[in-house]
């Protein structure tokens, strides 16, 4: 048979959807194992919303919709973009998928051409990464460290634009990190887009989810400069619970929704009907269950923050945003934990999960291989229960250095011997050389 296509076999699965599927299979094996590795809310959707949907299959709603939603879920979206950041989009502006991340594929396909670079500051949610390829694009990742708590800076974007540059992809608050760009940081990265003519597709999905009283800043309200080139996604998944509903959006100018229209009338169709009628309700009706959702997100939050930064060798970020926690586990790269070198972020997730029976997700696939992610949309039950676990997982951990030379170089145990030995060998051989060398010189 002929080979499959080199972009789909090159795409990875999700790693965030890998390590549940890992903890689902050892929960059904009935092992007592906790979660703590997806993203979605654990709150149901609100009463309201699962009516609107109830309402929409009673009143036939069943049917095809435009490629780029409802006029009336458009609207909705127009309002509530209105009502929260002063953001002025009309209907013909905005354009609805099967959830942000297919808006996120879509808008990619839209923009890239083969060849095209595409800035991905990191940590980056892992999906990013692989849209780019599935495009043909090229991701340009721009590392970043604790010191600027994993933000960018307008120095380092700017050292990385070449005229192959198309755009950036700015996630605010961040998947996996929890960080979330100040008004002042954004506008200083917007300048740079603006200058260097480059177009910024602003993922800002957890834009309610935000903590201590911060104030988020929409990208695209940084002025008409930078409105007129950045691509707006957002959707009603983490919001408002709404995971399984699949509704995503964006927001732009006109001519790049009419494409993402028409690339959409070929392969969707208009999302489900009836979730875009739940959709209008989730955007028009009452707001108190997202206040409600996000003050247990930040009761959650501090808890968990308050026990890591207590568990010797790790630490976070207090993540100002999202139910994300990134926990740092650099201390533990390059020892021996339960006599097993821990390299990156992927072993000391897999051994967190065999011996302490905690999934996480590990920092590796967004590009963070010191870091693991903790979900904190689960219960503080649940929370609870997982620090306790971290903490006993680590105390009887026996840590143990070996260097993280040996790990740098990516060797199984059994080779880093052989070349232990083999690199003995020739430094016996090379002593012996050089006692027979100084003795001969002794005799002369
Ligand atoms: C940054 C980011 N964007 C988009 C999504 C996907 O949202 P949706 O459910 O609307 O596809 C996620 C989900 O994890 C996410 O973390």
């Amino acid at each position: 048979m002929k080979a499959l296509s080199k972009v789909a076999k090159a795409v990875q699965a999700s790693t965030t959807i890998e390590i549940d599927m890992k903890f689902k299979r050892m929960k059904a094996e009935g092992i007592d194992v906790i979660g703590f590795g997806m993203g979605e809310p654990d709150f149901n959707t609100p009463e309201n919303v699962k009516q609107a949907g109830i309402r929409a299959i009673e009143n036939n709603l069943t049917r095809y919709t435009p490629a780029a939603g409802t006029m009336d879920v458009r609207n909705a979206i127009s309002y509530r973009l209105k009502e929260d950041w002063d953001l002025e989009y009309a209907a013909d502006e905005i354009v609805v998928t099967g959830g942000a991340k297919h808006m996120v594929y879509v808008v990619l396909k839209t923009l890239v051409n083969p060849g095209d670079e595409v800035i991905l500051p990191a940590p980056y949610w892992v999906t990013y990464y692989e849209a780019i390829k599935m495009v043909g694009g090229v991701p340009v990742i721009l590392e970043t460290t604790a010191e600027t708590d994993l933000k960018i800076t307008p120095e380092l974007l700017k050292e990385a634009i070449c005229p192959e540059t198309k755009c950036i992809i700015l996630n605010n608050p961040s998947n996996p990190s929890g960080m979330m760009y100040t008004k002042d940081e954004l506008e200083a990265l917007a300048k740079v887009c603006v200058e260097e003519d480059l177009y910024i597709i602003a993922d800002e999905i957890y834009d309610k989810l935000v903590f201590d009283g911060q104030v988020f800043t929409p990208v695209a309200s940084l002025g008409e400069e930078v409105k007129e080139r950045t691509i707006l996604i957002n959707g009603v998944s983490k919001t408002y619970a709404m995971t399984g509903w699949r509704i995503g959006y964006a927001c732009g100018p006109k001519e790049i929704m009419k494409v993402i229209s028409n690339y959409l009338s070929h392969c969707m169709s208009g999302t489900s009907s009836i979730s875009q009628a739940a959709a209008i309700e989730a955007l028009t009706g009452p707001q108190d269950s997202v206040e409600a959702m996000r003050k247990e997100f930040e009761a959650r939050r501090d808890y968990m923050y308050a026990r890591i930064e207590n568990i010797p060798g790790v630490s976070a970020i207090k993540s100002p945003a999202t139910f994300y926690m990134f926990m740092n586990i650099d201390g533990f790269i390059g020892k021996k934990l339960y006599g097993v070198p821990v390299r990156d972020a992927d072993d000391f997730a897999a051994l967190l999960l065999d011996k302490g029976l905690v999934a996480v997700v590990p920092g590796t696939g967004f590009g963070a291989p010191n870091y693991v992610r903790w979900s904190f949309a689960v219960s503080m039950e649940t929370i609870e229960k997982g620090m306790d676990r971290l903490e006993e997982f680590l105390d009887a951990a026996q840590a143990e250095e070996i260097g993280r030379f040996n790990l740098d170089l990516g060797l199984a145990q059994s080779e880093m011997a052989a070349l232990e030995a083999f690199i003995n060998a020739h430094r016996a051989a090379y002593e012996a050389e050089l006692a027979a060398e100084q003795a001969a010189k002794g005799e002369n």
